[in-house]
């Protein structure tokens, strides 16, 4: 709900308020996002809208008041929300409210990128104008908030109203100002193999913090932030989010200004970005999700999965549960065959799976990874009966087929870059840089967009692909203009609008050398995404852990591999490999016809589990309970909207002797309900497990792992 009360805005979401005033000056000043105030019209004081600093001209001054969209080079000297050069070549613009727009049942969708949907909740959308006359620039801030949800959906758009070029050099999709307090930051940097890792830090003031990202995919940093009141924690305590749906380059800026006040911006990373309008040309920005939660980190998480879950990702699959796969990358590399491929897929299918994937190697000369990205044929040496024939045997085997692609990327030793070396970004004069000696494929024009789409449908096509995994393993160099990212992500969003339409059927799941695309931008298409190339279970406690923080546990994929792990060589059991990838898209990705009669056994009982977890583990409330980052356990748990139906899991890192064990105290039940534990037949009042807790029997041994299944018992 909107209320518009003179010159106050105040959007209500479900347990939100949200409150923006224009101040007698004629600036739009951010008074208030928290818990849901009862006063409608409430809309601040005086003194916090207009600055106390009395050494300006008319006694008023911006520094320090909080502010919605705050320009650059008037008297507010914080980092401005965008910057635009006028035609005198300086970059000073001071922005003044112009008027408003209440839209009702309407969620902006943005040109050219992915955005939330309305689907059927109740949205509102508050547009603000606000102009720079000396400039010619107009700014159209948007703001949708929902009825049943507890976030805000903020965007940018620029329009060029005067007769000469602007030059727009920065524009972040939100930027907010927290009055002074004592705050956090929680962000997720990271490297190949150990995505996403949990950083948190006190922010005091004069810090000043860009959490960016410059490398076209984002393993180093992703583009999810949250501001936390001091001593909030999972439970208890403000906590603010803030998830940018995009997948080039990401800019999420914290600032505390000399008051205290807590600056937070996120939108496209301002570094190498520049936007040149014409006269009546106009650029919208991405769209920033912000959220509040009163209940900690955990409320939050489980308000950004739910709006991520219903209201983001259009695949059909997004509401289906998924096959169980398995996939050949760890079992053969490169190294595979027809009749290989299919003694894994009927090794398979007896033990429960539903899907063989065929990873990278099966199109060109493609042996090892120097050459053939481009050529999207198939290499009839491996697989005589071509992808046709293979799907169908597959099929025969009673399991779906799917395929791996890289389709942004071009080896110099391909037949398409032997036709086409221009199509590969570059610039004159220079050598382009190699990484996985693959140069990355010019997305921002539109023949090469149209190359891909049709190399990728013509397979598809071809043959009975029910799933695709869409890889991306470089980051990108020698951009040709400032600027130049956006355009490739608007190439990539093409491409994926293309795709994912013509195939609706087709289960698509994003990769990029692991988990480096890890957003929701890519998660608008995809409704699952590779995690990690590190799938040691102890890592992926971490890994799993802080990606839940911003990500549905329904995008998380999550795949048993064979030990010793392939990245970092440790050994762990079959048990916890499973259990743990319990919380994630299960599936396999080893040499199955190489494993033992007990092993394959089990594998079995975890196919059961699964198929008996996976839909609660898609709908479900994600609650984190012990934090591998803090404690030598981790440990999580799944409950079903109703709170009938419950997945606990707990992992002890390293054994210990001597010691008393965790007591590890539930969340989320029904306290006066009595749950059943299904294996042991155990009763547990809901009181007990929340209040008391269990001290799970972990096996003594390094990374020991347990689950159990509850029911609410009803009789
Ligand atoms: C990187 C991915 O993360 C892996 O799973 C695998 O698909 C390889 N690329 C194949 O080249």
């Amino acid at each position: 709900m909107i209320i518009q009360n003179n010159n106050t805005f105040h959007l209500q979401g479900r347990n939100i308020s949200y409150i923006i005033s224009v101040n007698s000056a004629g600036d739009v000043v951010h008074v208030f996002f928290g818990q849901k105030l009862r006063n409608k019209e409430y809309s601040g004081t005086e003194k916090n809208q207009l600055g106390l600093v009395a050494y300006c001209e008319n006694g008023v001054t911006l520094d320090g008041v909080c502010q919605e969209y705050p320009s650059y080079g008037y008297n507010d000297l914080r980092n401005p929300a965008y910057s635009v050069k006028n035609k005198d070549g300086n970059s000073i613009s001071h922005l003044k409210y112009r008027g408003y727009n209440i839209k009702e049942n309407y969620t902006p969708q943005i040109q050219g990128m992915p955005s939330i949907f309305a689907g059927d909740k109740s949205a509102q959308t508050l547009e603000l104008t606000l102009v720079d006359d000396t400039v010619g620039v107009e700014v159209v801030l948007s703001y949708t908030v929902f009825d049943e949800y507890d976030v805000i959906l903020r965007s940018a758009e620029f329009i060029n109203i005067s007769n000469s070029n602007v030059e727009l050099n920065s524009a972040y999709s939100a930027s907010i100002d927290i009055s002074k307090g004592t705050y956090d930051l929680i962000y997720f940097p990271g490297a190949w193999t150990r995505e996403r890792e949990f950083v948190r830090c006190g922010i005091t003031q004069g810090m000043k913090f860009d959490i960016s990202n410059a490398r076209g995919i984002s393993h180093c940093i992703n583009p999810f932030i949250m501001v936390t009141e001091k001593n909030a924690d999972e439970d208890n305590g403000d906590v603010y989010g803030f998830s940018l749906i995009y997948s080039g380059n990401h800019s999420s800026m914290v600032e505390c200004d000399q008051y205290g006040n807590i600056r937070i911006q996120q939108g496209i990373n301002p570094f190498m970005f520049k936007r040149v309008l014409g006269s009546g040309e106009s650029f919208t920005t991405p769209q920033c999700v912000m959220c509040y939660s009163e209940s900690g980190i955990g409320g939050l998480s489980r308000e950004l999965h739910d709006v991520y879950r219903e209201n983001l990702c259009r695949s059909k699959w997004a509401h289906k549960d998924r096959p169980i796969l398995i996939n050949n990358w760890e079992a053969t590399y490169f190294d595979f065959t027809e009749e290989k491929l299919i003694s894994i897929a009927k090794q398979a299918k007896e033990v429960g799976i539903e899907l063989f994937v065929l990873d990278d190697g099966w199109f060109g000369k493609r042996n090892d990874d120097l050459r053939s990205l481009g050529d999207w044929v198939v290499n009839p040496e491996k697989l005589p009966s071509g992808i046709d024939g293979l799907a169908k045997r597959i099929n025969e085997e009673g399991l779906k087929f799917g395929l791996w692609f890289e389709p942004e990327m071009v080896n110099p030793d391909s037949d398409l870059y032997r036709a086409h070396p221009d199509w590969a970004i570059s610039v004159p004069g220079r050598t382009p840089a190699l990484s996985r000696h693959q140069l990355i494929l010019d997305l921002s024009r539109d023949e090469v967009c149209d190359y891909v789409i049709n190399a990728v449908c013509n397979i598809l096509k071809s043959a009975n692909i029910e799933y695709v995994k869409w890889d991306m393993n470089r980051p990108m160099t020698d951009m040709p203009y400032e600027g130049y990212n956006h355009d490739y992500t608007l190439g990539f969003y093409k491409i994926m609008d293309a795709i994912t339409g013509a195939f609706p059927n087709v289960l698509f799941e994003g990769c990029s050398s692991g988990g480096g695309r890890f957003d929701a931008g890519v998660l608008a298409y995809m409704p699952q995404i590779w995690t990690s190339d590190n799938s040691d279970a102890v890592a992926r406690l971490k890994i799993q852990y802080s990606t839940s923080m911003g990500y549905p546990v329904s995008a998380i994929s999550a795949h048993v591999t064979a030990v010793p792990n392939h990245q970092n060589g440790r050994v762990t059991s079959l048990k916890m490999r499973g259990d743990t990838a319990y919380a994630g898209v299960f599936g396999y990705e080893l040499d199955i016809t190489k494993m033992s009669g007990k092993e394959l056994d089990e594998i079995k009982q975890q196919i059961e589990m699964n198929k008996q977890l996976r839909t609660l583990m898609r709908t479900g409330d994600f609650y984190r309970i012990l934090s591998p980052y803090e404690t030598n356990y981790c440990s999580w748990e799944m409950v079903s909207k109703d709170k009938t139906d419950v997945f606990f899991y707990a992992a002890k890192i390293l054994s210990t002797t001597n010691t008393v064990e965790a007591r590890i105290r539930l969340k989320g039940l029904e306290p006066e309900a009595d749950y059943i534990d299904i294996a042991a037949g155990k009763v547990y009042g809901g009181d007990e497990l929340m209040y008391y807790g269990i001290e799970p029997e972990f096996e003594s041994c390094d990374f020991a792992s347990y689950t159990m299944i509850l029911k609410k018992n009803n009789t």
